[in-house]
């Protein structure tokens, strides 16, 4: 089968020949039709710091897809999974042997293997997942494709907008990418009052406009302060969502908050950093990182709001057949776009 692999340790990928995986026991084959290029591929691709730690080459990367299951293990349960069915995956798999797994918290496994960095991946004709990380779309002819192959980040976007209780608030999003701009109409749709979007770059400024939110803030030209002023707000916002992975945004965020803001932190930041810890305290914020989606209660909420009208179509933005691969690479790399969606359905 086709799979795209990062060969050797240097950058770049490479569209290459590679067995069948095998279907062991506990495990489903999912022929892959579309997948989505996360920043985590794009780190792989680049061969950075972090994909230097963190992958062993030869190694098929690719972690958003959905497929269809043409296969099942023999221990696998067909009332829960079967041959035919429209599959995502939760790309976490989890040890199931640590106190969280065994208390059903499997979101705080601490032995967690990501697909497409700790074993191989879904950018490829086939993958095998355990039967126990497959989320089936239950509902799949009302189901755009591009939209799930995008579950693992709408999921990351739901996780963190669901945390804390949003209906009636004010919420101040920084950070406009794919998951920023997917928790800005999760918040619209789920009651927020306000929703307040930051980035410095006007294009995806202009995603999140297309998703209904009530203000798009350039925060290199303008601030958040000044932001609650059009937005007619008095005492800040009541819950931040942080998504940029950026010290002056979190900065900004902390000093634009209500007493007893909540902050969800899902953006990772590339090194340590300071904030005004004094602030924190004496306004009573709290802090939340976000890691992934809660198995299986976020894929379930993620398919409820799709059933309940929920658009995300506006944050695709680009569709490539699978051996176009690096011209997909290219435009998710430079930024203006949504998600780029690779289609492995076609011989394009
Ligand atoms: N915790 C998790 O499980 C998890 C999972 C996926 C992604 N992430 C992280 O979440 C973040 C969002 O993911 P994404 O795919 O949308 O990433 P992205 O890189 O596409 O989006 C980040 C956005 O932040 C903007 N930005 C840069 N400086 C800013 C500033 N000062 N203020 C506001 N915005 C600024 C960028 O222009 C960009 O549009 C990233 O940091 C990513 O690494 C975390
Ligand atoms: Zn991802
Ligand atoms: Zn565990």
């Amino acid at each position: 089968m086709k799979a795209l692999v990062k060969e050797k340790p240097e950058a770049g990928l490479v569209l290459a020949d590679v067995p069948m995986p095998e279907t062991g026991p506990n495990d489903v084959l999912i022929k892959t039709l579309r997948t989505g290029i996360c920043g985590t591929d794009l780190h792989i691709r680049a061969w950075d710091g972090w994909a230097q730690e963190n992958i062993a080459a030869p190694r098929i990367i690719g972690h958003e897809f959905v497929g269809e299951v043409v296969e099942v293990g023999g221990s696998v349960n067909t009332q829960d999974v079967a041959v035919g069915n429209l599959v995502s995956g939760e790309g976490h798999l989890v040890c199931g042997h640590c106190r969280n797994c065994q208390a059903g918290r499997r979101h705080l496994c601490r032995n967690t293997v990501g697909l497409g960095v700790g074993r191989d991946g879904a950018f490829a004709e086939y993958l095998v997942l355990p039967a126990s990380n497959v989320w089936v779309h239950r509902n799949p002819s009302a189901l755009d494709l591009d939209v799930a192959a995008i579950f693992d980040p709408f999921g990351n976007a739901v996780h963190t907008a669901l945390s804390f209780d949003l209906v009636g608030e004010d919420v101040l999003i920084t950070g406009a990418g794919p998951i920023g701009v997917m928790a800005a109409a999760v918040a619209k749709h789920a009651g927020a009052r306000k929703v307040a979007i930051t980035d410095v770059s006007p294009y995806r400024l202009d995603l999140a406009r297309s998703v209904g939110v009530d203000l798009a803030i350039n925060v290199a030209e303008s601030s958040v302060a000044e932001a609650q002023t059009k937005l007619g707000l008095r005492e800040g916002f009541d819950v931040g969502l942080e998504m940029s992975g950026r010290p002056e945004a979190l900065r900004e965020m902390l000093a634009n908050m209500t007493n007893g803001g909540r902050i969800a932190m899902l953006g990772l930041p590339s090194e340590d950093f300071a904030i005004d810890f004094g602030r924190l305290v004496t306004s009573m914020i709290t802090l939340k990182g976000i890691y992934g989606r809660e198995m299986f209660e976020t894929w379930y909420q993620m398919s409820v709001l799709l059933e309940g009208g929920l658009d995300l179509s506006p944050v695709i933005t680009g569709r490539y057949g699978y051996r176009e691969f690096d011209a997909a690479f290219d435009e998710a790399a430079g930024g203006r776009c949504g998600k780029i969606i690779l289609d492995w359905s076609t011989e394009k």
